[in-house]
């Protein structure tokens, strides 16, 4: 493949929803190869085919996106959400909007549902998850909330949560409807503006383990973004390893119990 067509469509790719595969095109080379294959063409070909059937991008995500995820991830984050957050939250007297950006196959929006069960604080009802993700196939596997048992989803999953909120199967476990109800799977796209002024009005927003794949300029322009989608004093988590503290976006960092957070002043 030719390395100027490889780095055009790495642009694309980047403009398109930020990941950047810029500083590693042979990666982006293997993970396209089959589907250029299967479509017998060439990158610039497959460039223009792009620009005319934009519904492409669909697959591109499905191939670029990485989706590594599992239940009760960050648990001393879970321990903040449940023991400082939620007990915080409550004494305001009225329904809570969580959001879980990036949420691929769904383990994080029910860990969380999960976890405002454990806190008892607050009815099921009065809590609302919005999990989005770009990727459908994910997305198709969230709604279901269907897991194998052999999946690698349930590999630090307390065992309590296995038998109280799941119901068994012979070769997987199925999240309760009662949690799954909560839960209001939608396709986004971190990138797009217009989609993300939408969402507003947000207690606390989770997006971990994304912002590791964009690079600064994206990183900030997408948690200005969550500032302005958070309600003054909403709290943002992100992975331990993504860092905003110095952007000057206006959040005020949090760090407690081993872990940190960030706060809308
Ligand atoms: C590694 S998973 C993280 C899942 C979960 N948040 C966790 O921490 O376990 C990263 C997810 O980000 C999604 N993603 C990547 N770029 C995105 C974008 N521009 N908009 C929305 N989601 C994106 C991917 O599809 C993938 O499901």
């Amino acid at each position: 493949m030719e390395n100027f067509a490889l780095n055009q469509f790495g642009q694309l790719v980047y403009q398109y929803c930020g990941l950047n595969y810029l500083q590693n095109l042979p990666s982006l080379q293997t993970k396209i190869a089959k589907r250029l294959q299967e479509m017998n063409m060439s990158l610039w070909n497959y460039m223009q085919f792009i620009e005319n059937t934009p519904k492409e991008w669909d697959i591109i995500v499905e191939l670029l996106t990485i989706n590594e995820t599992y239940f009760y991830r960050e648990d001393k984050q879970l321990s903040v959400f449940q023991e400082v957050v939620l007990p915080t939250l409550v004494k305001e007297e009225r329904p809570i909007k969580i959001w879980s950006a990036a949420c691929s196959t769904g383990e994080e929006p029910y860990s969380l549902a999960m976890t405002s069960l454990d806190s008892a604080v607050f009815p099921l009802h009065q809590i609302q998850i919005v999990a989005t993700d770009i990727n459908k196939r994910v997305l198709q596997i969230a709604n279901k909330g269907k897991y194998s048992k052999s999946s690698l989803s349930f590999r630090r999953i307390p065992q309590r949560w296995l038998q109280d909120y799941f119901i068994e199967n012979e070769t997987d476990y199925t999240v309760a409807d009662h949690i799954k109800e909560r839960i209001s799977f939608q396709y986004l796209n971190l990138l797009d503006e217009n989609s993300m002024k939408q969402q507003q009005q947000f207690d606390v927003i989770f997006c971990r383990n994304v912002l590791i794949y964009f690079d600064t300029e994206t990183i900030k322009k997408v948690a200005t973004s969550f500032y302005h989608s958070l309600k003054q004093g909403g709290l943002l988590f992100l992975g331990h390893a993504e860092n905003i503290s110095t952007m000057g976006i206006g959040f005020e960092t949090i760090s407690t119990n081993g872990t940190f957070y960030y706060r809308k002043g």
